[in-house]
């Protein structure tokens, strides 16, 4: 029997309960969520030619190696030089384990080219199948002796999941190129340099509140000069200095997808963006070696330009300027900085302190994330709140992180049920069950389902939450189990996936007391009340606007359906539907556009008013 005490209002569910945590594990950067197809586009990696071959055709003749005198830029050395003696000589690139391309759709093929010797060149670029059978084609005049880009489209004539491009130097001479990248014409939110369709709609799918990025481990970088330096993932992608991924030899970060995109991919998603700063330290859990405390200015700084680039006046601020020439004048209206990550112990804790102090003395109203480690360290755990505790509370948010068995998340399902309402808030920034095998399976989601009923129950004080990590390639993993999974051509979720799903669009306002009695004991329910998607049952009528008028008629909400918008109404005041639910019923909508009474006005005072466009 569960018991629930349907009319208390006195705790609030957070509006920032369900998130996403995004990190470049498992190839879901490069070689996932972002577009690009070409791996290694600018031969920067370990083995220059990494992921690329050498073809020649028609008896051609030459060499085709990578140089370094004359580079496009100081931020990307290396380059390819096709030196021809005759026609057909070249390389192709399968991506990661062959490209995905569709009958019918368009690919952009940029590059930088220079020719060096013979005069203009002409490449001859083609999407081909795996035994060389074209499957699309375009061409492209190098026609200076300086570097420029070029580009081209190709549309495909077939669907292919083993696609590689190619490009040839067709006339006698020498050609250097850089930054060989193709890209779906069609992109999440048709964003220049941006992510693909399908694993994007998947995060959108779970309606996060904030997005965690960009690690993780990853962060630190896991050597001395590998941490994740944010200015050089921004502006220009062939001025973005690629640098090793700590998580698998050969793979790199190419930064293509860089804290400018992250950014865009929060406001994008409706989340909040949630950034991971260095915090001096390079590994993850606190282990030297370390930033010396004299030297952490720098690192401070990174951190207060950041805060700058995203909110700051582009009048008057150098790093908005930044933002602004990258085509987001407006602020990202950043709340959130998490200071490390999976760190503890005094080294993490006097750095952490030098840079809270720092921004809190600027920037008082960014909430700081203060790293409490992994369980099952929950000594570091103890140790960090205690740190906290003993000076003076400097964390507005706390993260802890747990990968543990599923018995684990159901023996903590009650965790929060007592923790204390006056410290900071919890940020349970990674978690995920790894049962037997660590692998995806309904009893780990059943464990993180039961788990989160006491996030959900005590998100009075449990602020954020995100499973970790996101995303696994097929072929190309380096943990799990994941939420997400996808290869070349294909995406699905785990039962993982939906249980976040369930959980993240059916979020309430109100947390209500519950009590259950059972003969056996069971993990301890969560009831909230709160909003209801119309959209999801209304199938009928189409609407082109929506206003709420006053008692006197005067428009205080309008929202406009045009464009691809839902509605979701619902009253704190009363918690009741209103006789304007009959008309609802009638109706369809799509959206994306809440409106919100706010608690404490009378909603006999209001009128909703929707106009229909057709039946
Ligand atoms: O999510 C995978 C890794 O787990 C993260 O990089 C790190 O923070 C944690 O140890």
């Amino acid at each position: 029997t569960i018991r629930i005490q349907a009319d208390d209002r006195s705790r609030q569910v957070s509006e920032t309960l369900y998130g996403i945590f995004y990190e470049d594990i498992n190839y879901a950067g490069d070689g996932g969520l972002y577009a690009e197809m070409v791996q290694n586009r600018s031969f920067e990696f370990g083995n220059p030619l990494y992921s690329w071959r050498h073809v020649t055709e028609d008896g051609a003749a030459g060499r085709v190696t990578t140089a370094g005198e004359a580079p496009l830029s100081e931020n990307n050395p290396r380059y390819l030089v096709i030196q021809a003696e005759l026609g057909g000589l070249g390389v192709s690139n399968s991506g990661y384990g062959g490209m995905y391309v569709e009958a019918g759709k368009a690919y952009d093929l940029t590059l930088y080219g220079r020719v060096d010797q013979g005069g203009e060149q002409l490449l001859a670029v083609s999407l081909r199948e795996r035994d060389d059978t074209e499957i699309g084609a375009c061409e492209i005049s190098i026609v200076s002796g300086e570097w420029q880009q070029y580009g081209c489209t190709i549309t495909a004539e077939a669907t292919s999941e083993q696609a590689k491009l190619t490009v040839l130097a067709v006339k006698p001479g020498t050609v250097s190129l850089d930054m060989i990248s193709l890209f779906p014409q069609h992109t999440w939110k048709g964003r220049k340099n941006g992510l693909r369709e399908d694993l994007a709609q998947m995060l959108a799918d779970l309606n996060p509140k904030f997005l965690r990025f960009p690690g993780g481990c990853i962060v630190e970088g896991g050597s001395i000069g590998n941490h994740y330096r944010w200015k050089n993932t921004i502006g220009d992608v062939a001025e973005r200095k690629v640098q090793p991924n700590q998580w698998a030899p050969n793979y790199y970060q190419s930064f293509g997808l860089g804290f400018h995109e992250y950014f865009l991919l929060a406001e994008d998603l409706g989340a909040e963006p949630l950034p991971v700063i260095y915090a001096g330290i390079t590994s993850c859990h606190g282990q030297p070696p370390m930033v010396p405390l004299s030297e952490m200015q720098e690192y401070i700084d990174h951190a207060l330009d950041l805060i700058e680039y995203a909110n700051g006046d582009p009048e008057t601020s150098e790093w908005a300027a930044k933002r602004a020439e990258n085509g987001h004048p407006e602020p990202f209206n950043l709340k959130y900085l998490a200071i490390g990550n999976e760190l503890w112990g005094t080294n993490y804790y006097t750095r952490y302190k030098m840079i809270y102090d720092a921004i809190k003395a600027e920037y008082p109203d960014i909430q700081l994330i203060f790293s409490a480690g992994a369980f099952p360290n929950d000594m570091a755990y103890h140790e960090a709140y205690a740190w906290l505790a003993g000076n003076g509370n400097p964390a507005d948010l706390v993260d802890e992180h747990m990968y543990q068995a599923p018995e684990w998340f159901l023996s903590q399902a009650d965790r929060y049920d007592k923790f204390d309402r006056h410290g900071p808030k919890v940020f349970v920034g990674e978690y995920a069950a790894h049962g037997v095998g660590r692998r995806n399976n309904m009893e780990a989601a059943l464990a993180e389902a039961a788990f989160m009923t006491g996030l959900e129950r005590n998100s009075d004080i449990v602020a954020m939450a995100a499973y970790a990590p996101l995303f696994g390639r097929h072929g190309y993993t380096q943990w799990q189990p994941n939420l997400i999974w996808f290869d070349q051509s294909r995406v699905y979720g785990t039962p993982s996936y939906y249980v976040q799903h369930m959980f993240s669009n059916h979020v309430g306002h109100y947390i209500l007391p519950t009590e259950i009695t059972a003969e056996q004991p069971v993990p301890s329910p969560s009831a909230v009340r709160g909003s209801i998607l119309l959209g999801s049952w209304m199938t009928q009528v189409e609407y082109d606007d929506v206003m709420v008028t006053d008692a006197e008629g005067e428009v205080l909400f309008s929202a406009d359906f045009s464009e691809d918008n839902s509605l979701e109404v619902w009253s704190p005041a009363s918690g009741n539907w209103r006789a304007e639910n009959g008309v609802l019923k009638q109706s369809s909508l799509d959206a994306d556009v809440r409106l919100y009474l706010q608690q404490g006005q009378d909603w006999s005072d209001y009128t909703l008013s929707l106009r229909a466009r057709k039946t």
